[in-house]
């Protein structure tokens, strides 16, 4: 017997390969925000805190403390974030910070203030002016790895749902009035800070779309066709939490567990679609959100609805998967297994007061295939488990017009 290694075989076919870009450190607990600060050390230079008033008003006292405690630390604070930030406000901010002589940034609130600090980072880290990044220069930049010489972002979120403190993108609405989406692994934070008593102060309505938003951001990274092992451990785990966190978290918000369940779940979420993005119902979601008046969860409900039975219907095996291993169902039929996952999640919207049809959608068959243009764009319309042409998908911008309309 012999202990040498046999020379490599030739193989014919290997496996696809991947990545991982981790995502920053994290502190979760009691004490999160006074441990982050602490990593933070020396590159929390003159930090400019990013928020929102009401954000500020409400958690500003315990920021201040805990910035308070961090010895010869000096900050400013920038609170004109509003909801749907524009450029005006990453402007402003980034015009603050470069007056000031900031060298690093914390954001403080929930996606809005998150994004608009991952922009403002890559203006007063690129050296640009905002116009820049979208152009060459700019876009190089984004797309550059981070460096340990990049300005810091920490990033301290105050809601549980869009996962911006993990993810790699940022929303912004540019000067044309349309969205635009600024993906850079550079402008994630660097380091957050996950203090569940800081969400305490979350009004019923923003925690339960945020929670739903967390759940399908889970349960599209898991059942769509992205490979990577990672993101998929990530977002099992993340459909995990959030399912029981969110029913906890609405009968009982003062609850300083449910709270931390929420926020872990969508932490996770939110990294778990870094990694593998999302599945149609994001991606039929954002062009309808643009011209209706209603949150990010009240258009996804029922998105979700249409476009999961959709799919389950030929696609049931990655939904029927989540549901047995979660516990929720395993008769041995993979559609029954499948549609009572998706029962599962409308239940929960229904529990939030989230609608699951739309009350007002008109579409003429000309409009549903524009929508279904705009839909085919987004990066996660074709990692849907179900493949979906466009024809598919105006037929289900239809059905969703029009509820008993087989697509
Ligand atoms: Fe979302």
């Amino acid at each position: 017997m012999t202990d040498e290694i046999n020379p490599l075989p030739q193989t014919t076919a290997a496996p696809p390969g991947g990545g991982v870009a981790w995502p920053g450190h994290s502190h979760w607990g009691a004490d999160a925000l006074e441990r982050a600060l602490r990593a933070a050390g020396p590159r929390l230079r003159q930090p400019l805190v990013v928020t929102d008033p009401l954000v500020w008003r409400a958690v500003g006292p315990t920021v201040q403390a805990a910035l308070g405690a961090v010895p010869g630390l000096s900050w400013q604070v920038y609170d004109g974030v509003v909801p749907n930030p524009t450029l005006a406000q990453v402007r402003e901010a980034l015009h603050t910070a470069r007056h000031l002589g900031c060298g690093s940034l914390i954001a403080v609130g929930g996606g809005s203030a998150i994004d608009v600090a991952k922009v403002v980072l890559a203006g007063l880290a690129g050296g640009l002016e905002v116009e820049e990044l979208q152009a060459p220069r700019g876009l190089a930049w984004l797309a550059a790895p981070a460096t340990p010489q990049d300005a810091l972002l920490l990033a301290v979120p105050t809601t549980s749902g869009t996962g911006s403190e993990s993810s790699s993108a940022a929303l912004i609405q540019g000067d044309d009035g349309r969205k635009h989406l600024y993906r850079s692994l550079r402008t994630r934070p660097a380091i957050v800070a996950l203090q569940p008593s800081l969400t305490l102060g979350l009004p019923p309505r923003p925690t339960a779309h945020g929670g739903f938003d967390a759940v399908l951001h889970a349960l599209g990274s898991w059942v769509n066709t992205d490979p990577s092992p990672v993101g998929k451990a990530l977002a099992l785990h993340a459909l995990r939490i959030c399912l029981p966190a969110l029913p906890a978290v609405l009968s009982q918000p003062d609850s300083l567990q449910a709270r931390a369940d929420m926020q872990m779940g969508a932490y996770l979420a939110g990294v778990a679609i870094g990694l593998n993005k999302v599945d149609a119902v994001h991606g039929l979601c954002t062009p309808l959100e643009a011209r209706m008046h209603l949150t990010h969860a009240e258009v996804l409900a029922p998105v979700f609805s249409v476009v999961a039975r959709h799919t389950v219907q030929t696609h049931a095996r990655p939904y029927a998967d989540a549901a047995r291993a979660l516990g929720m169902a395993n008769t041995g039929d993979a559609l029954r297994d499948a549609l009572a996952l998706i029962e599962a999640v409308e239940a929960l919207a229904g529990l939030g007061g989230i609608a699951t049809r739309f009350a007002d959608l008109r579409l003429s068959a000309h409009e549903a295939g524009e929508l279904a243009t705009q839909a085919l764009q987004s990066a996660s319309t074709p990692l849907n488990p179900r493949p979906l042409a466009h024809e598919d998908i105006r037929s289900l911008y239809l059905q969703m017009a029009h509820p008993g309309v087989s697509p």
